[in-house]
């Protein structure tokens, strides 16, 4: 298998990281380096990543977190024909946590580490010029699934999140994020905790043919 093949498979969210291993400087650069060569509609290259680390991710961390205690995240709800699925998912994330059906705390828990990073001690905010459109959100998809696949290959685990674009007044706040910029999602790096289950979560996919069409004639 090539380099890149072993990257795509291994990547998967990761929802536990070694809060005090820290991410090396150069590995994020090299990664970087690399995304950057992502497509994007007239070379736009539209996206805006904000990385925190060390008292600027703590703070951040904080103010989410209280945030979360008291005000549910504003995050897209998924419509009726896709809902099942986001219940599906947090079946086998939170089963392989082991965490119960009935366990609303330990699931109350589990669901605020969103807002911790999961504890990676590097937190990363993609945003997006706010007069761009769905076209150029596309090429930020790029760009961030080629870093993550970078830093895959750099033995860096990774989580995109949704959740921290619930509270996105609070990220712009406190990483001094321009008005003009939309919170589009967070991404937790980090190395991956080799002692907790879920990071060994495998998620299924589709059969190719259920979302490909090939049409010859
Ligand atoms: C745009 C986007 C937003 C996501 N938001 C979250 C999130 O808020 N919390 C979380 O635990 N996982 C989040 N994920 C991870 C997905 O649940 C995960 O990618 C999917 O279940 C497939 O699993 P895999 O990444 O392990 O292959 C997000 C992924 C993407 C691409």
């Amino acid at each position: 298998m090539s380099d890149l093949e072993l990257a795509i498979l291994e990547r998967r969210s990761i929802r536990m990281f070694l809060p005090d291993r820290p991410v090396p400087r150069e590995l994020i650069d090299d990664a970087l380096a690399l995304a950057v060569h992502a497509p994007s509609n007239s070379n736009v290259q539209p996206w805006h990543l904000v990385l925190a680390s060390g008292a600027a991710r703590q703070r951040l961390v904080d103010a989410l977190l209280a945030a979360a205690r008291s005000t549910p995240p504003r995050v897209p709800a998924l419509p009726p024909a896709f809902a099942h699925l986001r219940g599906e998912l947090g079946a086998a994330v939170y089963g392989s946590m082991g965490i119960r059906r009935d366990d609303v705390e330990g699931r109350r828990a589990a669901v605020l580490r969103n807002w911790e990073f999961f504890r990676a001690p590097l937190a990363g905010i993609v945003c997006m010029h706010e007069d761009l459109h769905h076209v150029d959100s596309l090429g930020v998809g790029m760009f961030l699934q080629t870093l993550l696949l970078a830093l895959t290959a750099r033995g860096l685990g990774t989580c995109v999140q949704v959740s921290i674009a619930g509270y996105p007044d609070i990220v712009r706040e406190q990483l001094g994020i321009a008005p003009e910029f939309t919170v589009l999602c967070g991404v937790a790096i980090g190395y991956p905790d080799p002692g907790f289950p879920a990071n060994r979560l495998r998620t299924p996919r589709n059969p190719v043919e259920q979302n490909v069409v090939f049409i010859a004639d």
